[in-house]
């Protein structure tokens, strides 16, 4: 690994604001002195992922992850703790040394794993396959649709657009020209077909080639568009994917992520197109906040990569009949099981978004997607009318019944007195008679919600639903891991700290392994560093696990001063109060041991023995 000063790394970390760069990749609000927001490492239905400005550490009180803004972007990016200095250099626009992005550039995933020959071998592909449409008289005819079609130039380049030639041997001709020939890397790639005699043939023939890529802007897979008129006897599918490898999950990928993200951002939204096609036109049309599924519905996985950008999502569909239930579902699953809310375009006359721009233009376009949108309630007053023929009095009677058991849904009042109002108008009937019914309708969710919940609480523990109340639900702190946290927290913070319990002559043993562990290491870490601070030890530590424990206990509040005698407290609850806690633990387990056997004499000897542990304890 290739080093770089640590008065290098130093001065980086400290130029940097962790709020600053974090919220490139999450959405964070304040609230009070720290900032948060829902966790990226783990499936976090509420806030609990929090950062510390004046700390410089973020932590996760869900899932325990933390650290500081290294091992926030090597664990967000997957990157190299060299990459992460470069990387955290490059986000807070400091100019540093050229040799520190010299060093990182060098330590990028070894190209020897499969992963990197693969991303090696999907570059190079995607590379050639461009080239081919753009500078060849083999791709002429491809390059020409495409233009017909009225995609720009710029696009072609700007989403790497490829077309595979029809013969089947030029990418791997190409590919074994560049040595790059291992054949488990080929099989593996998905870009070749096995034939039955172990020779390779390409897997994409004479179509145009999209390149998938992930977050990073990788290429990672191809979606492949024919273009040609079909004729009856020589259908194909109008596309074809690759197949799932090593860098390519369907369920996780998001179609333009790495160019949309920014603009996600920024937009506050995510526009969710049905095609590669709808995204390009919209992009080409000032719309860059688009991005597509590879033609499947939106998973959960999906919204979790988009989670770390937004939570409000725009679902613009086809306008066919087809789009349309597409967007019931969608929208359905955001709802149930996301906590994203939810937008919805239908375009009209069945066009899909890329037809629009193409036969209104791109002014047009915006102009609905801005103002002619739908909440998603009136999306569903209109998606439910088309299954009733409101002339009829009794259609029109469920067809209302319908629309207020989904306005039953909607938390804002104001909401739904606009909606009640127009269905008082549009049919004529009393909004007290509307109103009431729909309080029923209320009433009756909550009553299901209520028993939905009970029957989720006998199965699982309750959820908490906020940060707060995930740490009054966390067992109670023993007054023993308290001490040993405080202990560590003024070691990693206080200077002189090592000192006083160095003058103490106590051992201190930990009840905990990782704090044992820890303190250790920050023996070891404070006598080899002239300048120690919590931040570069989050450094020197050697793994994730670690840099959280130590973050989370950098995370404590205690007062910036050390209290006279404070030390010497936790000292003593550490030193003299383990081997009663431990004894406490024992008799504990063992009481619990004779409750489950039945032995009642055994019961009351251990019930006496832990309330004089208890009470040593409490005389301490
Ligand atoms: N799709 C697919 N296989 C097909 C058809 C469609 O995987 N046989 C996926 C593609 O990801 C496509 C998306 O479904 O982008 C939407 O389909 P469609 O609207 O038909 O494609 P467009 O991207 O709009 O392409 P075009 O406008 O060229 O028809
Ligand atoms: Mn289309």
């Amino acid at each position: 690994m290739s080093r770089i000063p640590e008065e290098t790394i130093n001065t980086i970390r400290e130029q940097t604001d962790i709020v600053q760069i974090i919220s490139q990749y999450l959405q964070l609000r304040k609230s009070g002195q720290n900032y948060f927001a829902s966790c990226p490492f783990h499936d976090d239905k509420t806030p609990s992922f929090s950062v510390s400005e004046k700390k410089q550490i973020y932590h996760c009180f869900s899932c325990g992850r933390g650290g500081n803004v290294f091992s926030f972007l090597q664990e967000m990016e997957g990157l190299t703790f060299v990459e992460s200095v470069g990387k955290t250099a490059e986000l807070a626009d400091l100019s540093v040394d050229e040799s520190v992005f010299e060093a990182a550039r060098q330590s990028k995933p070894s190209a020897d794993t499969l992963q990197g020959k693969l991303l090696n071998m999907y570059d190079k592909a995607q590379h050639f396959y461009h080239h081919i449409l753009v500078n060849t008289k083999a791709g002429e005819e491809a390059y020409r649709y495409l233009i017909d079609r009225g995609m720009s130039k710029e696009s072609i380049e700007t989403f790497k657009i490829g077309f595979s030639p029809p013969q089947r041997q030029a990418l791997k001709l190409y590919l074994e020209n560049e040595k790059l020939d291992d054949p488990d890397v080929l099989k593996q790639s998905g870009l070749f077909s096995d034939r039955d005699d172990n020779t390779f043939v390409d897997r994409f023939s004479n179509r145009i080639l999209f390149p998938i890529t992930n977050a990073k802007g990788q290429t990672v897979a191809f979606s492949g568009r024919a273009f040609q008129q079909e004729t009856d006897n020589h259908r194909t599918a109008k596309y074809m994917n690759s197949p799932e490898t090593v860098l390519f999950n369907k369920r996780k990928i998001v179609f333009n992520y790495d160019k949309a993200r920014a603009s996600v951002r920024r937009e506050g939204e995510v526009i969710l197109f049905e095609g590669f096609m709808d995204v390009i036109s919209a992009w080409e049309a000032g719309v860059k906040n688009g991005i597509a599924t590879m033609g499947t519905s939106l998973t959960e996985e999906q919204i979790h990569v988009l989670d770390k950008v937004t939570d409000h999502v725009v679902i613009a569909y086809d306008g066919d009949n087809a789009g349309l239930e597409a967007t019931k579902r969608a929208a359905d699953f955001i709802l149930k099981e996301t906590h994203f809310t939810v937008d919805i375009a239908t375009f009209p006359e069945n066009l899909d978004p890329d037809d629009f721009i193409q036969s209104r233009g791109k002014e047009a376009f915006t102009d609905f997607l801005t103002h002619g949108r739908d909440t998603l309630t009136s999306f569903l007053i209109k998606y439910h009318r088309k299954d009733f023929n409101l002339k009829n009095e009794s259609e029109r009677l469920k067809y209302i019944e319908i629309v207020l058991q989904e306005l039953a849904r909607v938390s804002s009042a104001v909401e739904r007195e606009l909606y009640i109002n127009q269905l008082s108008e549009e049919f004529d009937l009393s909004t007290d008679a509307l109103k009431e019914q729909l309080h029923t309708f209320i009433v009756q969710k909550q009553n299901e919600r209520r028993q939905e919940k009970r029957k989720e609480a006998h199965h699982a523990p309750e959820e908490p639903t906020q940060s707060i109340v995930i740490q009054h639900n966390q067992p109670k702190e023993t007054a023993l891991s308290r001490a040993e946290k405080a202990l560590l927290h003024r070691l990693f913070t206080h200077d002189d700290v090592w000192s006083t319990i160095e003058s103490l002559g106590k051992e201190v043993v930990f009840s905990d392994q990782d704090r044992q562990l820890l303190y250790i290491l920050y023996d070891e870490y404070y006598h080899s560093h002239d300048y120690p601070s919590v931040q570069s030890f989050i450094d020197f530590l050697p793994d994730d696990r670690l840099k959280s424990k130590a973050s989370e206990i950098a995370w404590i509040s205690l007062g910036d001063e050390v209290a006279n005698g404070e030390i010497e407290d936790y000292l003593s609850v550490i030193v003299d109060r383990q081997p009663i806690e431990n004894r406490l633990n024992e008799k504990k387990a063992a009481l619990k041991e004779a409750e489950r056997s039945g032995d009642k004499a055994k019961q009351q000897s251990l019930s006496f023995e832990i309330i004089n542990l208890i009470k040593q304890m409490q005389s301490k």
